[in-house]
């Protein structure tokens, strides 16, 4: 593309990006397209000759914002929020153009020393000591399947060599989570060859914490019965309901069992910048590793996931591997991102996280936090003072977790039933999804259909939590 178009192009789509930003709240938050809709609409093949870009960007109106789910709109309420800013859109762009394959710091100087620096201020900024050390995956799932192969390489087992299977001195290994665990420890398991029967998932309390006692009863039986415990992960801010593992006293057990102690903190390890939680994050301090994932809670664009690691070097023994091309001469003096995982070529990631960081600072960032915070708890004090609806679970960071209740003089009382309650509420939040004016997403918890509303978009004021409401009662009453 000659510069002078790129440049013409490149006005008009910040311009467009300006206006959607702008104008976000004009869109249904889920899309409302039927599936297959898109595929119907495009060209079974690609064009033979090159088009107008003007052309290009006429279908994008038509075709792809139609099928767009909005998740910077304000009243995107399901899964976990993003909390995305456009500042970090700019570094979004200059990561593309610059296009480097961060695999040696020779091809990607800027993109290796970065990520050292913008993740040693995020450490210290969520109070971590100086032993950790960062790398950046895409997503928290690559993150914990690589802190589980650590994991796997510090017990000794020669797994890097001489693998797992046709084995017998290779007892199964065991790997423990809470039931509320993310299906993320399944996949890692999966892919990592352990098997899923190497997972074991222990009960939780009324809170959906984790259960210390549980897991040293697991272990101990574990190891009477010749398994080798090799990890547990513990999670600050699970998914279904941002519950808190209690990680000092996990800390303790993967002491004395000398265990490695992963912490998932992917969605709440945000809140660790914030003074007034660190109580949350007690104990995690003293694990092996920790994921955090800027892009869920910390304004930053998917995607850039944090893995920090007291002793990054048993990473690099499990990865390191260097065929002759890549061979250089400043090898023993550098840090190549390539080392420390599976991938070659890695995106330059840190760029958006710096400009995010630099652009709020760490006051914007805890003022944010303590705002998405301070509506979920006002909308949880809706919910108690309802005589509609029920809280499922306490609210320690941004996400709400309720029902509509039995005692709502709207709930007929046929529908006293767990089944027929699960069946209202479900009726309830696909309704507002299906309006387009909301998206809220559910968990089951002890069988019971729980609506979750997670608080974390940039643009998220309190009229957007007032309009949600209304939107529920109307729901109940229909
Ligand atoms: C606690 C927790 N861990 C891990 C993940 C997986 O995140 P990712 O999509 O970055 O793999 C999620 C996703 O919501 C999560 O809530």
């Amino acid at each position: 593309m000659p510069s002078e178009e790129f440049r013409k192009y490149g006005y008009q789509l910040v311009d467009r990006i300006t206006d959607y930003f702008d104008c976000i709240e004009e869109f249904p938050v889920l899309s409302k397209i039927e599936p297959g809709w898109l595929k119907d609409n495009l060209p079974a093949s690609a064009p033979e000759k090159g088009e107008d870009f003007n052309d290009v960007l006429a279908d994008v109106d038509r075709l792809i914002l139609p099928a767009v789910t909005h998740w910077n709109h304000p009243n995107f309420h399901g899964l976990f929020a993003t909390s995305t800013s456009s500042v970090g859109v700019f570094g979004e762009m200059l990561t593309s153009a610059f296009d480097m394959k961060a695999m040696l710091w020779r091809t990607s100087p800027a993109s290796t020393e970065l990520e050292d620096v913008v993740l040693d201020w995020l450490r210290q900024m969520m109070n971590l000591p100086g032993s950790f050390e960062g790398t950046i995956y895409d997503t928290a799932s690559v993150s914990t399947m690589h802190a589980i192969a650590a994991a796997r390489e510090r017990a000794g087992l020669d797994i890097r060599v001489r693998g797992m299977s046709g084995r017998n001195d290779l007892p199964l290994l065991r790997v423990y989570c809470s039931e509320q665990v993310h299906s993320s420890i399944d996949k890692a398991v999966l892919t990592l060859g352990l098997g899923q029967n190497s997972l074991r998932k222990i009960a939780v309390n009324e809170r959906f914490e984790l259960i210390a006692e549980k897991l040293v009863e697991a272990i101990v039986e574990d190891i009477e019965s010749g398994y080798l415990p090799l990890c547990v992960v513990a999670t600050i801010g699970t998914t279904s309901t941002s519950s808190v593992d209690p990680v000092d006293a996990v800390a303790d057990i993967c002491e004395k069992f000398s265990l490695w102690l992963h912490v998932d903190a992917a969605y709440a390890g945000a809140a660790a910048i914030v003074p007034e939680f660190q109580h949350y994050f007690g104990g995690w301090e003293r694990a092996d590793s920790i994921v955090v994932n800027p892009h869920k809670w910390l304004f930053t664009p998917f995607d850039l996931s944090v893995l920090y690691c007291r002793d990054l070097a048993i990473m690099k023994q499990a990865f390191s591997l260097i065929p002759e091309y890549l061979k250089t001469s400043e090898e023993s003096t550098v840090k190549n991102g390539m080392d420390y995982g599976i991938q070659l070529g890695r995106r330059f990631r840190s760029l958006k996280l710096w400009f995010v960081i630099r652009y709020f600072g760490r006051q914007g960032m805890i003022t944010r936090l303590r705002e998405h915070c301070r509506l979920a708890r006002l909308f949880e004090s809706w919910v108690n003072a309802s005589d509609n609806f029920e809280m499922m679970t306490p609210v320690p960071f941004a996400l709400v977790c309720f029902r509509a209740c039995v005692s709502s003089p709207h709930v007929s009382k046929d529908s006293v039933d767990e089944t027929k309650l699960n069946v209202l509420n479900e009726r309830i939040m696909n309704d507002i999804n299906a309006s387009g004016a909301a998206y809220l997403s559910h968990t089951k918890l002890n069988g019971k259909f729980t609506i979750r509303l997670s608080v974390g978009s940039i643009r998220v004021e309190e009229r957007h939590l007032v309009k949600v409401w209304e939107l529920l009662n109307a729901a109940l009453r229909k």
